[in-house]
């Protein structure tokens, strides 16, 4: 398993620059002063844009060093960002939000019980007409698929890598 501790207190902008999906998808919300959870933020490729835009961005990891590291680049631009180190697998968040993060996390756990673990905890964290933005390995894609896979949900974005979700409202 990569040692991304390690790799963060080496590097900076270990993971590189925010994909292109998430970029688009964020230029194109008409919304302004959203509520985001960056599950797995990592050194905050993505929260760090997210709140550049004006949004607000809780984001946990593991990496103590990716979140110190978060903290101190918002604190440097007045960025509406809170990190927690937490372990995304007994992370219940406290609030709903509008929009969830998921970038390249999924991959990372053993088993498809995990990964069912954490989606069921941010079905329930995100908003009525909210998102879950999953970026991960195509491998995950069928699970992934077939756990949005119902008519609570509408898929967004479909590529090799992304899945883009919307959650609907009841009626
Ligand atoms: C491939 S990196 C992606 C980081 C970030 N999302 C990005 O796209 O730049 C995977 C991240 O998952 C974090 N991670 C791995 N397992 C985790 C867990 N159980 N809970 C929280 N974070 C975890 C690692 O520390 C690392 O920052």
């Amino acid at each position: 398993m990569t040692d991304y501790e390690k790799i963060y207190q080496k590097e900076a902008n270990a993971c590189g620059e925010p994909f292109i999906e998430f970029i688009d998808f964020f230029e194109h919300l008409n919304d302004s002063n959203l509520r985001v959870l960056d599950l797995a933020c990592g050194q905050g490729r993505d929260a760090i844009f997210i709140a550049e835009k004006g949004h607000f961005v809780l984001g946990i990891d593991l990496s103590k060093t990716g979140i110190q590291q978060i903290l101190q680049q918002a604190k440097k631009n007045n960025l509406n960002i809170i990190g927690k180190v937490a372990d995304a697998l007994n992370f219940v968040p406290q609030e709903k939000f509008d929009i969830i993060v998921i970038d390249r996390l999924l991959h990372m756990f053993k088993s498809d019980m995990e990964r069912q673990s954490v989606l069921e905890n941010m079905r329930f964290a995100v908003k009525n007409n909210g998102f879950i933005l999953i970026a991960d390995t195509p491998k995950n894609k069928p699970f992934i698929a077939k756990f949005f896979d119902s008519n609570q949900w509408t898929t967004v974005l479909d590529k090799t890598n992304f899945t883009f979700v919307r959650k609907l409202s009841k009626t």
